[in-house]
């Protein structure tokens, strides 16, 4: 009895102390460690790290109500406590999200210099992120590392040439269409406000379901739904990432996300093991027909995809690409609809470009000036504020060591807003400043990251510049757009850039 009481006490001892050591002292010396390589910042409480001053909002923008004046100075909005921070700590400090370290940098030289150091399949990706997302993105090309990483780009990257692209447009167009009949019938009935937020990224999901695995089946359908009711449970759950034991504190949605991931996953490996096992398999021009068609081709160099992997790409463009791209063109309204005169110069230039034919793909290069508004539009608002790395070994950057494991959250909005890389109209919407300059006038080159950096820069590209074109095309075509009285200028973070209270536009069908 009495030895078994001693045993009990000995072992509830040994996990406090365990406990301590993870919660506490390893979480101590680690930042006393990055203290003495010379980086400051907030002072972390633990368990929680500064997780606690993260979740105060700004409420000041909430109150902003639209006027064509809306204010893009979005920072100090979007990242409250970035922004404060930055204040006292500059543009490179390390912040804790439980117990793990963040390094911030919003400093475009120590990102170069650091980039030098590391090439592509040297850089690794959070832990913390990729467990948290485990269900939408597994082992696609966003999550993997190293030789991994660099045979998943093998295969994936030539899905995207403009080859393959072009078959995707007739989808596109499609998709765009039928939303446009729905808005002519709903206008029809008197009612002119749209909440374009809400449509378009639903069209987007359905261009990107398809474009990737096709929907014309039941299953493909399905796993359709199932992949945005399991975006909606993660979205809704605040996250304690980094925080020891940080997913209990969501049983209920983490347990119903994991059950929507399983399905997911058995629906597609069904969709795939059709596909293979289907004679006219490498017919079906989607990127997962792609996907096994180039498997096949590299097989005979690098080792191949499984079934499994497969399943991950697919939700990893699903994920990756479809909100991504509907906030491009979601804010991109937003601001031809606050600047008309930008709004009729493009439709002047669809007029010339494309006149009364058929939209065709060949035409999208032809609208030069729609693409200095998309770049002007990812600058003030880029749909993916920040992106995300984690030292695999120790980087010097000058003086400062960066050690092995350190996390990095690069803050896109920040560089896209700071007056010292684009000058004093910074927070103006001027497209023009991309004539002649892919940097538009930055004078850093790496102040301007909407789809990232170096190696690891976003492969889905092409496919998002031709997405935006035809929908742009067709929409612009069709209707004017102005902004709602209802609508509330509130730019917010939720994984993606958002407008949090929709995007509500009153559409006039042109005569
Ligand atoms: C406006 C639209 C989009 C934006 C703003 C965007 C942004 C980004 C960013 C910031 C990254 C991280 C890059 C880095 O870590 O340096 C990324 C990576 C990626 N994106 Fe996109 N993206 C968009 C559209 C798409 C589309 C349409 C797809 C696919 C259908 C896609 C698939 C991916 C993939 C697979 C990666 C990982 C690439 C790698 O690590 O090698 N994205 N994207
Ligand atoms: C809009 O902004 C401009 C420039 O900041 C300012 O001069 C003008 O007074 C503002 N108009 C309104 C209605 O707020
Ligand atoms: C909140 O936003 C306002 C401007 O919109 C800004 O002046 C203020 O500094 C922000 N507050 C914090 C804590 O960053
Ligand atoms: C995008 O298209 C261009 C040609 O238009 C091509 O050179 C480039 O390799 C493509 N990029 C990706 C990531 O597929
Ligand atoms: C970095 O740390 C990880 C895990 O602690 C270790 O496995 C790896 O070997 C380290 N990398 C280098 C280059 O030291």
């Amino acid at each position: 009895m009495g030895f078994i009481g001693l045993c009990g006490i000995f072992i509830v001892m040994l996990c406090l102390l365990i406990l301590s050591f993870s919660w506490w002292i390893f979480p101590i010396q680690k930042h006393k460690k990055l203290k003495r390589n010379g980086f400051g910042g907030p002072t972390p409480s633990f368990p929680l790290g500064n997780i606690k001053e993260m979740g105060k909002k700004n409420i000041s923008i909430q109150s902003l109500v639209a006027s064509t004046n809306l204010t893009h100075d979005i920072h100090s909005n979007v990242f409250p406590y970035f922004s404060t921070w930055q204040k006292s700590h500059g543009k490179v400090f390390v912040y804790w999200l439980g117990t793990e370290p963040f390094l911030y940098i919003a400093e475009a030289e120590f990102l170069k210099k650091m980039s030098t150091e590391v090439m592509a399949k040297r850089w690794g990706k959070p832990s913390v992120f990729r467990n948290d997302r485990d269900p939408m993105f597994g082992s696609g090309l966003v999550m993997v590392e190293g030789n991994d990483w660099v045979r998943h780009r093998r295969i994936v990257a030539p899905a995207f040439n403009p080859l393959n692209l072009k078959v995707m447009a007739n989808m596109m167009v499609e998709s765009t269409n039928e939303m446009i009949d729905r808005w002519s019938s709903q206008i029809n009935f008197g009612n002119h406000e749209i909440d374009v937020e809400r449509e378009i990224i639903t069209i987007a999901g359905e261009i990107i379901a398809k474009t990737s695995f096709g929907v014309e089946d039941e299953n493909a359908r399905e796993v359709f739904h199932k992949l945005r009711a399991l975006q909606m449970t993660l979205f809704n759950t605040n996250r304690y990432v980094g925080v020891p034991f940080g997913k209990y504190f969501n049983v209920k949605k983490n347990l119903e996300a994991k059950k929507l991931g399983k399905e997911i996953d058995k629906l597609l490996m069904s969709i795939v093991e059709a596909r293979k096992n289907s004679p006219k398999k490498n017919s079906q021009k989607d990127l997962l027909g792609l996907l096994l068609q180039e498997n096949n081709e590299v097989g005979k160099s690098i080792k191949t995809f499984t079934t499994r992997e497969i399943v991950d790409e697919c939700k990893t463009f699903f994920f990756g690409g479809h909100e991504t791209t509907a906030l491009a063109i979601t804010w991109t309204l937003l601001l031809l609809a606050t600047h008309e005169d930008w709004q009729n110069q493009l439709r002047e230039e669809i007029k010339e470009v494309v006149g009364n034919n058929e939209l065709d793909i060949t035409m999208l290069a032809g609208l030069k000036k729609m693409k200095l508004v998309m770049n002007e539009v990812l600058r003030l608002y880029p749909p993916a504020p920040n992106v995300q790395r984690q030292a695999r070994e120790d980087i010097q950057v000058d003086n400062l060591k960066v050690p092995n494991g350190t996390n990095m959250w690069i803050d896109v909005v920040a560089m896209h807003h700071d007056p010292e890389l684009w000058g004093k109209d910074v927070n103006e919407f001027k497209p023009e400043r991309f004539i002649d300059d892919v940097n538009g006038g930055c004078n850093h080159k790496m102040g301007y990251l909407p789809f990232g950096f170096g190696g690891r820069m976003c492969v889905g590209r092409n496919l998002t510049f031709m997405e935006y074109k035809i929908v742009l095309t067709l929409l612009l075509s069709k209707f004017s757009f102005k902004v709602s009285p209802s609508y509330i200028h509130s730019p917010s973070i939720m994984l993606s850039l958002r407008p949090i209270h929709g995007l509500p536009l009153l559409v006039q069908p042109l005569n």
